[in-house]
């Protein structure tokens, strides 16, 4: 990759930025998608905590199943990355990825995204937490379709005998889902 000589931005040419912003088109078209992919990825070893599958296992089996149940890709893709800010902020892990996936989903799947940690109480039998809570939610237009991601693909996806498949099978998908996005987004890059 051709690199500029100017050393900060006041001392860059008109043509070293040309060449900059090139660059950085090619380079956020061709790669994306894969920052989201490796933040998955780094979580692969880590210890499963209390439950027989950790999160990186638990991400593979709901993408698996969805998958499997004939969701459509850009859905696929937010099961498989729902929980990707699972130890950036533990607390806040659907906001967090709701504020990431935001630009290359549709509002229904960002907003299913970004809420999900309320909604899968709802399914915590036997504990102390607030199982109503989700109620605030009610009436939502986007109420159902969240707690339908949380109970098929969310709170039943622990079962470390789930079929999972590689992480390979999905990377295409979330290439294309955030590439068709950025790909216009780099249209307007000046
Ligand atoms: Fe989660
Ligand atoms: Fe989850």
């Amino acid at each position: 990759m051709v690199k500029v000589s100017a050393t900060s931005f006041t001392e860059a040419t008109a043509q070293d930025w040309e060449v900059a912003v090139a660059n950085g088109r090619r380079h956020y078209v061709a790669n994306a998608g894969v920052a989201a992919l490796n933040l998955l990825k780094s979580q692969k070893d880590e210890p499963g905590l209390s439950w027989q599958v950790n999160n990186y296992e638990h991400s593979l089996s709901a993408a698996t199943k969805a998958l499997r149940n004939g969701e459509d890709e850009e859905y696929v893709v937010a099961v498989l990355l729902h929980d990707l800010a699972q130890d950036l902020d533990p607390m806040r892990h659907d906001r967090v990825a709701g504020t990431l996936l935001k630009p290359f989903l549709n509002s229904a799947n960002h907003w299913m995204v970004a809420n999900h940690q309320v909604f899968q109480l709802s399914f915590r039998v036997n504990s102390k937490f607030d199982t109503k809570k989700v109620e605030t939610f009610r009436g939502h237009p986007y109420f159902e379709h969240t707690m339908r991601f949380c109970d098929l693909y969310d709170q039943s996806c622990f079962d470390p005998r789930a079929e999972r498949l590689p992480i390979e099978t999905f990377e295409p998908m979330v290439r294309r889902i955030f590439g068709r996005v950025q790909e216009q987004r780099m249209g307007s890059y000046p």
